[in-house]
């Protein structure tokens, strides 16, 4: 009968939701990029301070810088990037620390990264974006 296909589509569909949000609470203790539901605020590039050891990077890629293109922090902070892109997908990699994300129009990606020695972070962009892409980077300047 169509009625009971119907019912047991909707069963399974229902099901398969409940399992996505229960995989994606699981990830959450852990520090693996996430997705942020996408708000506009999140295209204006900015540094908070929370207090002396922990810190919000909201980065934006467009081709072909990052802003904001020097993040100063003292050493042992915690910073949780908050990244966009304002046209094409762009990369955020960040060698020293195994940061590998996806910037994407019109969706935040989150990850948490501690600083803890002082050096010269560099961000850069590993995903193939146009003719600046060589030139794509941002700096995170820890003392
Ligand atoms: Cu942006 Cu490559």
């Amino acid at each position: 009968k169509f009625e009971t296909k119907v019912l047991v589509l909707t069963g399974i569909a229902i099901m398969v939701f409940i399992f996505c949000i229960l995989y994606a609470m699981g990830h959450r203790k852990s520090d693996v990029p996430e997705c942020v539901p996408f708000d506009k605020s999140y295209t204006r590039p900015r540094i908070n301070k929370i207090d002396d050891s922990t810190y919000q990077v909201f980065s934006v890629a467009r081709m072909w810088a990052f802003e904001p293109a020097e993040i100063y922090i003292p050493a042992g902070s915690r910073v949780d990037f908050y990244v966009t892109s304002l046209d094409v997908v762009h990369g955020f990699y960040i060698a020293e620390k195994d940061v590998n994300m996806m910037a994407e129009y019109g969706s935040i990606t989150k990850t948490t990264v501690r600083f803890e020695q002082p050096g010269v972070y560099k961000i850069t962009c590993h995903e193939y974006c146009g003719t600046g892409h060589q030139a794509m980077q941002a700096e995170v300047i820890v003392n």
